[in-house]
């Protein structure tokens, strides 16, 4: 019904409800095996069931202001999405994540999706630290923490057990004074 583009390609930023749980499934079912790589996001859900228990569940994050997520389309598919979580706007922090389907990464889809979410964190809910978590091998998504201007704070050593593995953590984290300095500077940043 509505949505933020996020350029000239055909891709956008939308709310994504439990009513499209059909399409989540698909759109999972096409992207499990690559998302879950290094997170759980998305094993849980394999079927319709499933997928609207897993939706309803994010918007009752969003009702009560601990999280909010959203999804990106391209051409009209879900294909990824990018969310805040551990969101706690009395405190002024929130981690924020990501995933995408194969199929659609390599097109800058997350950062620029991620822009927005950051800059509705920092501009309209007072966050003051956005933090980023990754698997240290999880080389795609620091790659995205950085395009995105964060600061690596450091590892957390084999914080994170997945698929029988223990994993590095590394955090990294922007500020909004940070934020709001690289925006001014970036001429190309559409807001
Ligand atoms: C993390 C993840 C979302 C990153 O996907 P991605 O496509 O690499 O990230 P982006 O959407 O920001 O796209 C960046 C790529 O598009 C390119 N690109 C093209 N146009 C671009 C634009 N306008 N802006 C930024 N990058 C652009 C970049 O050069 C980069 O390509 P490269 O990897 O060849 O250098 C993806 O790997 C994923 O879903 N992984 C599984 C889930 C996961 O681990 N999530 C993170 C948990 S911490």
């Amino acid at each position: 019904m509505y949505a933020i583009s996020l350029g000239d390609d055909g891709a956008e930023l939308r709310p994504l409800e439990p009513w499209h749980a059909e399409e989540f499934l698909a759109h999972l079912d096409r992207g499990r095996a690559f998302i879950t790589r290094y997170i759980p996001f998305g094993s849980q859900v394999t079927d319709l069931d499933t997928a609207r228990e897993t939706l309803r569940r994010y918007a009752g994050m969003r009702a009560a202001d601990t999280a909010h997520h959203h999804g990106i389309w391209q051409d009209g598919k879900l294909v990824g999405g990018v969310l805040a979580l551990e969101f706690d706007a009395a405190a002024g922090t929130c981690e924020v994540g990501c995933w995408l389907e194969p199929a659609a990464t390599g097109r800058g889809l997350v950062t620029r999706a991620m822009r927005h979410l950051v800059d509705w964190a920092v501009d309209e809910r007072g966050i003051h630290r956005v933090e980023w978590v990754a698997a240290s091998g999880n080389e795609a998504s620091i790659a995205v923490a950085r395009r995105l201007g964060m600061h690596r704070d450091g590892v957390r050593r084999e914080a994170h057990l997945h698929q029988g593995v223990r994993h590095d953590l590394e955090v990294w984290s922007l500020l909004a004074p940070e934020w709001r300095a690289a925006r001014a500077r970036t001429a190309h940043h559409d807001h």
